[in-house]
């Protein structure tokens, strides 16, 4: 994993077949003691492989030893039943549901994790 660190947001690329190709991403905020995960994804080709959660472990970790982060937080559509799993999987809880947060119009809901 490639790990390229800026004030804010940290970026996690897997690498694939040898190659140091991009197989996913995790984006993460890290504000007032709480990492926000901004984005997740993982290339249609490599989904289902342990990717994501490999990602999002990685990212938690960071938050919580180099950022001192106590909390995770993020907003996922009430429709990303996968995604939703994986957070679940993850020890992330479902709280509040927002109505129509994204812009096509789909409800969000929200999803917290203590560190
Ligand atoms: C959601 C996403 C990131 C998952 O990545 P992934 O690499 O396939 O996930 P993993 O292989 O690490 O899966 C970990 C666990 O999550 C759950 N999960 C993942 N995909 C699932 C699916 N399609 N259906 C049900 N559960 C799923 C399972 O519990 C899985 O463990 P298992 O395979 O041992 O059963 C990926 O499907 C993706 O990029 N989707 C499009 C973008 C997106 O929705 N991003 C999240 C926005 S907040």
């Amino acid at each position: 994993m490639t790990d390229m660190r800026s004030k804010t947001s940290v970026l996690y690329t897997a690498a694939g077949d040898g190659e140091q190709t991009l197989s996913g991403y995790c984006f993460a905020r890290h504000r007032a003691g709480d990492a926000h995960i901004v984005a997740l994804g993982v290339r249609p080709d490599r989904i289902r492989l342990g990717v994501g959660s490999a990602l999002l472990s990685a990212a938690l970790q960071n938050a919580k030893t180099t950022h001192r982060c106590g909390s995770a937080s993020l907003l996922v559509s009430v429709n990303g039943g996968p995604a939703i799993a994986l957070y679940e999987r993850a020890g992330f809880t479902k709280g509040a549901r927002k109505p129509s947060y994204f812009a096509n119009g789909e409800d969000a809901l929200e999803m917290t994790k203590g560190l």
